[in-house]
């Protein structure tokens, strides 16, 4: 799959691209990142992209036109390989591991990641298939949100994550937030301060492994996120045992 990102700052992207777990799938161009740095398409010669609002008011305003021909660029690169334009906005739909895993199973997309105050409303109107958001908060431009979405992306491509079962345990991955992990030592610390590891997972019963494992999602899932139980169940994806354990909680 290929993706063009369209930013004022490629250099933000370059050391995310070469490091981590997820360096095999860009390297390899399992998952293909083009950048298109902005200023490349002024058309002046101090390569300015942006300008004050009209109608006043603070900020500046990415400019329709480089923009336009930044992205008759990309298409002309891409040939025939399909994507929508997706726009970083915090006005945009919440990313989350459905949307992930929709782009991971694509052919790529364009980003486009503002900067400013905005970009020229025109040009969104025209041009843009979605708006993402990363969260209810506010960047300072669209790279951040970009790079969350490759990085997504990237690690649930074959062969990238070690194990292959890994993403099937991520927290979304089955609606629920993840069971907490443990490693050795058997136990942390000394005295009364030590801290064990929970006695099950060193029983060797699977199936208790399991259903401890499962209990422990739920409790927090529950706790945390009572929004994901309520889709959960409104998808059938709770049993009885669970509905039993949620119970017993009160929850
Ligand atoms: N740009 C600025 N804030 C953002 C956010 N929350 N998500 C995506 N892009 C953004």
């Amino acid at each position: 799959m290929r993706f063009d990102v369209l930013t004022l700052f490629p250099d933000l992207f370059r050391p995310h691209l070469e490091q981590g777990i997820t360096r095999r799938a860009f390297e390899s161009h399992q998952v293909d990142v083009h950048l298109w740095p902005l200023r490349d398409f002024a058309d002046d010669n101090y390569r300015r992209v942006d300008d004050r609002p009209y109608g006043g008011g603070p900020g500046m305003v990415l400019l329709a036109e480089p923009l336009q021909r930044a992205l008759a660029a990309v298409r002309d690169a891409r040939g025939g390989t399909p994507g929508p334009l997706v726009h970083f906005t915090p006005t945009g739909r919440r990313l989350d591991q459905a949307l992930v895993r929709e782009f991971a199973e694509g052919s790529g997309a364009i980003l486009l990641c503002g900067r400013y105050e905005g970009i020229d409303q025109r040009f969104l109107d025209r041009h843009v298939d979605l708006e993402v958001s990363l969260g209810d908060f506010v960047l300072s431009g669209g790279e951040l949100a970009a790079l969350a979405l490759l990085d997504a992306v990237a690690r649930l491509q074959p062969g990238v994550l070690g194990d292959a079962q890994s993403h099937a345990q991520d927290s979304f991955s089955d609606g629920l937030l993840d069971c907490p992990h443990y490693s050795r030592p058997e136990r942390l610390g000394s005295g009364a301060d030590a801290q064990p590891v929970p006695a099950v997972l060193l029983s060797g019963h699977h199936a208790e492994i399991a259903r401890w494992r499962r209990e422990r999602a739920l409790e927090l899932t529950a706790r945390r996120r009572p929004d994901l139980i309520a889709a959960a169940r409104a998808a059938g994806a709770l049993g009885a045992a669970d509905e039993r354990f949620l119970a017993s909680l009160g929850l």
